[in-house]
């Protein structure tokens, strides 16, 4: 456990000894913000509206630590401590009663986020910090609604947080330097790499990059005529990305990218020029690995690599179809 020292920040008696962590929402990524906290030996406690949702994330983690102590990367002994650190609570003024962190989770809607940090903002003591897991929406507007705007930030984990390495960190226009420096310091007691966003823009950073490529993929293809796994190929193997750009936007899911978009374009036109396919795809519930369906089709739920290659990028430039390369 790390001790951060404040020099001349009263409300924290000049240090905080970080321990005790909530996350709100045990979804896709609070369960996993949860594992990766835990793992780092922070006890933590998680909260969902619902008993039923709790057990479905507690499950998940379990699997999740097995599946590690199975492959030898941590002992078993070390996955059920792991998983002892994690107390799942429903009741709210419970779960944050000892907690000097939160990091909410709960679903991308402005309202939503709103209700939750009014109802949190009551109860919590008031040097506790909120953290928002938010993608696109603006830190400042929702740091604005409460009582204590300079100890509220956004911490963007990346799906699945057990594994991607990157999470942006973004202060709003009132966020004290002493809660910037403590979540980078957090982020880096998970073993992940923290970036600092320093203006609170549509999209941050990654997604200000990556949620344009993907319209941008569909424009190549509409002026280009050339195939999706051609495009991939050539992104993968040409422009050296891990994977293709509708491989990603299918692993990502159309909903996240969907609800990026409108997000982004509402703050910001000039950030994106949105392509009709997103809307469309989104519509027909096409929404990527997760549904089956998306830019390519997948059989099972297990997660599948689209068939890319050297040759296709190749051919697809010798073509002339792809210039840019
Ligand atoms: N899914 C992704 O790929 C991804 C990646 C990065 C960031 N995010 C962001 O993380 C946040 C959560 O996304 P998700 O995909 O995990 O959503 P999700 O729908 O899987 O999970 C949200 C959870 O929050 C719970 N919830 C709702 N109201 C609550 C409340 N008042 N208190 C506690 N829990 C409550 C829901 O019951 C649900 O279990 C969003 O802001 C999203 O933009 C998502």
């Amino acid at each position: 456990m790390f001790k951060i020292h404040y020099k001349g920040y009263a409300s924290f008696e000049n240090m905080i000894n970080l321990k005790n962590i909530t996350v709100l929402g045990s979804g896709i990524m609070g369960h996993g913000i949860a594992q990766v906290s835990a793992t780092a030996g922070y006890n933590v406690i998680l909260r969902d509206i619902e008993q039923g949702f709790l057990d479905k994330a507690m499950e998940k983690i379990k699997w999740s630590l097995d599946k590690l102590a199975t492959k030898g990367k941590i002992s078993q002994q070390e996955a059920d401590s792991i998983y002892s650190r994690i107390t799942p609570i429903v009741n709210l003024a419970e779960a944050v009663k000892n907690a000097q962190l939160v990091i909410e989770v709960v679903p991308e809607i402005m309202e939503l986020k709103k209700k939750v940090y009014a109802e949190l903002d009551a109860v919590a003591g008031k040097d506790v910090i909120f953290a928002s897991n938010t993608s696109t929406l603006p830190i400042t507007e929702i740091a604005n609604t409460i009582s204590r705007p300079e100890k509220f930030i956004g911490i963007h984990f990346f799906n699945p947080p057990q594994l991607m390495k990157l999470v942006e960190v973004i202060p709003g226009e009132k966020t004290s330097q002493e809660v910037i420096d403590l979540t980078q310091e957090y982020v880096k007691s998970v073993k992940k790499e923290s970036v600092l966003c320093r203006r609170d823009v549509p999209g941050f950073i990654i997604n200000r990059l990556f949620i344009p490529m993907v319209h941008e993929a569909c424009y190549v293809m509409d002026r280009t005529g050339a195939t999706m796994t051609e495009i991939d190929s050539a992104v993968k193997f040409k422009l050296g990305f891990p994977m293709g750009i509708f491989e990603l936007a299918d692993f990502t899911g159309m909903d996240v990218i969907h609800k990026a978009t409108v997000e982004m374009h509402l703050r910001d036109k000039k950030v994106i020029l949105p392509h009709p396919t997103i809307e469309k795809m989104f519509d027909a519930k096409k929404l990527g690995q997760k549904s089956g369906e998306g830019f390519y089709k997948y059989s099972d739920e297990k997660y599948e690599r689209v068939p890319l290659s050297e040759e296709l990028a190749e051919s697809a430039i010798q073509s002339n179809l792809l210039q840019i390369f």
